[in-house]
């Protein structure tokens, strides 16, 4: 049985698979021995011998539930003719935004740049057993935006004046978006993922009176181009807090990730109409076993009676100890 699609079609209330966000990276020694040889990152993620590779890391060692492709959100700027690189210890850097070289991108450009990430999924999807999902993905347009026009001030802000300068041209940069993740959505699901996750990891950082226009509603069209297509899909609103109740009742995903600020009582009771997935912190894995272990219960009881996902609220942070998501893994298996 592959879970993950069943659970997303809502079959059956028993139904409960396991996968982390981030399972794929830099806390597994055979990645960073991978990575070690592999300065360029983005290059890493157009190696579809590689990026394949990395991808089944985490399945062989702990036999998740589902695999998630190895690549980025960023890939897609790189392939707008925006150049990105990823700074050791300081994150991703990219050139400035050039509306006019995002503008003459045209498909075919784009996908020519990509098509080795779908190749890793053709290349993944042979070697994963059949009771196993693979799950493909993009950033959301706003969270691309964020890295795009450079408007982060830290990790908390973002520079309101820096973005109202593109302010005649935000629907322009949103709409031209839409279009191509929609686009890169499509070739990875022909190409054999079984689900999209749509990464909005910086949706949090928008002021209430923005967050329709650059959240909700460019969700709203990812998650419509998905259901025209019968595409499942898995939503992330990082940060929004009570507003995961508008986004989820505006956007009306497959599946919604919590992230580990959302209660998961107050989730089961306001996000309807969804399957839920996720919400257990990433540093409840640096905590002892029993911390650890009592975290994880909080969620595993709560959502013991309707379909849920196993997940963090988070990606798996760079210092996690593998044998303790093992261990973590085993425990949720027994539960
Ligand atoms: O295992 C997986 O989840 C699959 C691969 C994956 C990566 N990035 C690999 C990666 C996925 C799904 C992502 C998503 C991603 N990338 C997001 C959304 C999820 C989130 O964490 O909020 C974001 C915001 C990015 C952008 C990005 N990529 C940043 C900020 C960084 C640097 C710091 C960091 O968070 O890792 C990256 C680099 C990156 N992407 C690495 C990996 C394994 C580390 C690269 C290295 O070895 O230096």
């Amino acid at each position: 049985m592959n879970t993950l699609k069943e659970i997303l079609l809502k079959k059956d209330n028993t139904c409960k698979s396991i996968w982390f966000m981030r399972q794929a990276g830099r806390y597994l020694p055979e990645f960073q021995k991978i990575r070690s040889h592999n300065q360029n990152f983005i290059k890493l993620c157009l190696n579809s011998k590689l990026s394949s590779e990395i991808t089944l890391q985490p399945i062989k060692r702990f036999n998740l539930d589902s695999a998630i492709i190895f690549s980025d959100i960023l890939i897609i700027p790189h392939a707008l003719g925006q150049k990105v690189e990823f700074i050791k210890d300081q994150g991703p850097k990219l050139d400035d935004f050039n509306l006019e070289k995002f503008l003459d991108t045209n498909e075919m450009e784009f996908l020519n740049e990509l098509n080795p990430v779908y190749k890793a999924i053709e290349i993944t999807k042979k070697n994963l057993s059949s009771n196993k999902s693979l799950i493909g993905f993009i950033g959301a347009p706003w969270t691309l935006m964020v890295y795009m026009l450079n408007i982060k001030e830290d990790e908390k802000k973002i520079d309101l004046k820096k973005l109202e300068k593109f302010d005649g041209k935000i629907k322009l940069i949103l709409n031209k978006l839409i279009k191509f993740l929609c686009l890169h959505i499509d070739n990875q699901i022909k190409a054999g993922a079984d689900v999209v996750q749509i990464f909005d990891s910086w949706a949090g950082l928008l002021p209430d009176k923005k967050i329709k226009n650059f959240c909700y509603e460019p969700n709203a069209k990812i998650v419509d181009f998905c259901k025209e297509n019968k595409i499942l899909n898995i939503c992330f609103p990082k940060g929004i807090k009570e507003k995961f109740k508008n986004f989820n009742e505006f956007v009306k995903p497959n599946g919604i990730n919590i992230d580990y600020e959302i209660e998961p009582k107050w989730a089961k009771h306001n996000l309807t109409n969804v399957v839920i997935q996720g919400g257990l912190n990433p540093k409840s894995l640096l905590e002892n076993d029993e911390k650890m272990f009592e975290g994880a219960t909080k969620y595993i009881q709560t959502f013991k009676d309707i379909p849920y996902i196993f997940n963090l609220g988070h990606g798996l942070l760079p210092e996690t100890d593998p044998d303790k998501v093992k261990r973590l893994i085993e425990f949720y298996r027994n539960y």
